[in-house]
């Protein structure tokens, strides 16, 4: 199956805004609590974007480790090798498409991590076989993605306001089946981690900022909902309308994100 697919890098950091100042958990404390990465390690980070998991390896190890990120994307590797020479971390990012031969070597790396992306593979058994191959014997791969009971309520309103059945996300309907078996298939030890983050919108605004930072994502997944710059602005002045019924009735607009991490060991 092929997934068509383009971040914005403004869409991408609007929602890494949003879960900063209205989530109540921390998905990167999470995230280095479960793999406590060690010093000296040698890691790669697939669909890096602008590189949050890479700075974030980065600093939880002081810089005592060699780190590369790699992205389709050109604009966001740029935002991310800007943000390293700011700051002197000397995390390579490179081009990488995981649809295709990673460009390394067998047995490189201790760790391989994929946050929210890889699942848009074309080919999963290909993609996670190239993750394994470049890992040691011994070496850890981390996916991310959400899980079906991940955002509810986010698309509660838009099928409240659109009267339609939501459209299955590459993500969510692939993540504890397909994806997992795949990696099961293929390495020695796999399991299945769960992660929490309820965001609490004390407004519609920032809720309204999220669905477009959203929808805009996944784009060609949505355009059955929507033909086109007006229908698609018809279709958020409907969700919006819904939104603030919603408000009223609540006070607050509270959306769950609901987290996997398969975590598996070559
Ligand atoms: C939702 S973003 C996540 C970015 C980053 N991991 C983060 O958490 O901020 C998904 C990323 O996957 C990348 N991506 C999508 N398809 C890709 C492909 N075929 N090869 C490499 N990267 C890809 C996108 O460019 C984007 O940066």
């Amino acid at each position: 199956m092929e997934i068509k697919y383009q971040e914005t890098s403004k869409d991408l950091l609007v929602r890494i805004d949003i879960h900063a100042k209205y989530g109540s958990a921390n998905i990167d404390v999470w995230t280095v609590n479960l793999l406590d990465p060690k010093p000296g390690f040698h890691i790669l980070d697939v669909g890096c974007g602008a590189g949050k998991q890479c700075f974030l390896y980065h600093d939880h190890l002081g810089g005592d480790a060699a780190i590369t990120g790699g992205d389709f994307n050109e604009e966001l590797l740029d935002k991310a090798r800007t943000e390293d020479k700011k700051r002197k971390t000397g995390i390579e990012f490179r081009f990488l498409d995981f649809n295709k031969t990673f460009p390394f070597e067998e047995n490189r790396f201790d760790l391989c991590t994929s946050a929210f992306a890889i699942y848009y593979a074309s080919d999963l058994d290909f993609t996670f076989g190239e993750t394994h191959r470049i890992l040691k014997p011994g070496g850890r791969l981390f996916v991310t993605g959400p899980l079906p009971e991940n955002k509810q309520m986010f698309y509660d309103i838009i099928r409240e306001a659109s009267g339609q059945e939501i459209p299955p996300m590459p993500g969510s309907s692939r993540f504890k089946g397909p994806i997992f078996q795949s990696i099961s298939n293929i390495f020695a030890k796999t399991e299945l981690h769960t992660f929490e983050n309820p965001l609490t919108f004390p407004e519609v605004k920032p809720f309204m900022e999220y669905v477009r930072a959203s929808l805009s994502e996944d784009r060609k997944l949505w355009t059955r909902m929507f033909n086109g710059q007006d229908e698609y602005e018809g279709l958020i002045a409907k969700i919006e309308a819904v939104a603030n019924s919603w408000f009223q009735r609540d006070g607050k607009l509270v959306m769950t994100k609901v987290v996997g991490g398969i975590l598996a060991a070559k």
